[in-house]
């Protein structure tokens, strides 16, 4: 009915009932009330504080937005279809609660940039917790490496033994990923953090507002710039998706990792049984449903973040309703990416590593070709060259079922003059991995050097 809509002024016939259904916000929107009354309250104080309202109905509206936050977080109120969202269920019942004074709130202000003021609020506080989040991962991939500082693993191209490389060094490698990614969420948040409360419904107001006071109040550094612009961008929220996008890339591919990592015919890692379920039929299973679900969940967040970038896609300025589905892919990605992160810093933290298996895997495969053929360079010859006998070698074995250890000095000498007794000790996978050192490079020190780097939060 038009009557009980704080908008039904110019309504002589009621909403159709499944209209109101289909366009109320309410059933998502209402994660957002502790940010709509946060907003609410410093909104009144400033219409007081600019002398648009009577300091006595401020009193009254903060009074009973703070009662009406107390019955919403002691899950007493009622929310209802027919007031569409969060905005008004609020407002309605602070009307109703207060009379007159609830009904002067909505001074100067507009839902467009209520809402974009929600957002940008609930957001900011989301952005925090995800980086604590990903603090918390950071750190226990750093104690895996700490704890196994020295064993060594095979690293891969094409899923093909490379090179040998030491198990921490790869740990270290989604250190950087989840630096970066939090690097991006602390950017994200910059933008994120400004007021575009006082825009009203797009281009202003007549009222002789102070933003700054409002922008104090709720810690914005900055307000924003433009009134169209304001309320009509969504960037900031299509930003967060989109480095949580890149963030679910990197947890999903080392879910894939430890996936492949966790399967017998590798058996490189144990994920603690915590983290795995069985099977109803194979006996001996032990599937790894959590890095598994990871993986699958990251193609929601990209997927969200397509539903935001089109639905913005085409939208003339300033507030149009399609925005209205700004919330769900958001709201959806910020759970899916806190809970992921959790859980991953979690199951990281009790994974056992297999050191035998993994020793083992790190010599096969030819894994130290490469430094036979450094090793061939260091006696003179061209890198080519090097490449080439190295190559005919590892041809040699792979006819013979051999490993490149097993190969005799007179074997070696088939391929080269240049190879001496020296050989042996040059391609074990110590030496290999020890050889590597670079900044950055798979060495020992260097992987030590940069878990103090790390844990110096550099
Ligand atoms: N529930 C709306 C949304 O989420 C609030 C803004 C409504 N503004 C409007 N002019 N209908 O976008």
């Amino acid at each position: 009915m038009s009557q009980d809509k704080l908008w039904g002024g110019r309504f002589t016939q009621p909403t159709d009932t499944f209209v109101e259904e289909f366009t109320a916000s309410i059933d998502f929107d209402k994660r957002l009330y502790h940010q709509d009354i946060r907003g609410s309250v410093a909104h009144a104080r400033m219409l007081g504080r600019q002398g648009i309202i009577p300091q006595e109905d401020v009193d009254k509206i903060v009074h009973g937005l703070v009662g009406i936050l107390q019955q919403i977080e002691a899950g007493q109120f009622d929310f209802s279809i027919s007031l569409e969202d969060i905005h008004m269920n609020i407002e309605a019942r602070l009307s109703q609660k207060i009379g007159e004074a609830g009904k002067r709130l909505h001074t100067g202000r507009s839902r467009n940039d209520q809402v974009a003021l929600d957002i940008r609020l609930y957001l900011r506080d989301e952005i925090v917790e995800v980086v604590a989040y990903l603090e918390m991962l950071i750190d226990s991939l750093l104690e895996q490496a700490e704890k196994n500082i020295e064993v060594v693993m095979p690293g891969f191209t094409h899923l093909q033994s490379a090179q040998p490389i030491l198990f921490s060094h790869h740990m270290l490698a989604y250190v950087e990923m989840f630096k970066r990614d939090k690097a991006r969420m602390e950017d994200c948040f910059k933008r994120v953090n400004v007021l575009p409360l006082g825009a009203g419904a797009l281009a202003g107001t007549t009222f002789p507002i102070d933003r700054e006071y409002v922008a104090e109040q709720l810690d914005f550094p900055t307000v924003t710039r433009n009134s169209l612009d304001s309320v009509s961008d969504r960037d900031f929220a299509i930003e967060f998706i989109s480095a949580s996008s890149i963030l679910m890339m990197h947890l999903s591919r080392m879910s894939e990792e430890l996936i492949i990592w966790s399967t017998s015919a590798f058996r490189f890692v144990d994920l603690s049984d915590g983290f795995c379920t069985g099977s109803s039929i194979m006996p001996q299973k032990k599937n790894p449903d959590v890095p598994e679900l990871v993986r699958g969940k990251t193609g929601r967040v990209y997927g969200n973040l397509m539903a935001l970038l089109t639905v913005m896609k085409a939208l003339p300025l300033a507030y149009n309703k399609d925005m209205q589905e700004d919330k769900e892919p958001l709201f959806d990605t910020i759970d899916t990416v806190k809970g992921s992160l959790k859980i991953f810093a979690d199951m990281i933290r009790e994974m056992r590593v297999n050191v035998a298996s993994m020793g083992r895997a790190a010599g096969q495969g030819f894994s130290t070709a490469t430094d036979v053929a450094d090793y061939l360079v260091r006696k003179g010859l061209p890198f080519r060259d090097a490449h080439e006998a190295v190559g005919k070698s590892v041809a040699y074995c792979v006819e013979n079922e051999m490993e490149l250890e097993e190969l005799s000095l007179a074997e070696w000498q088939l391929f080269s003059p240049h190879f001496s007794d020296d050989i042996f000790a040059a391609i074990t996978v110590q030496a290999s991995v020890n050889a590597r050192n670079v900044i950055g490079g798979t060495a020992r020190s260097r992987v030590e050097d940069e878990i103090r780097r790390c844990r110096e939060g550099k």
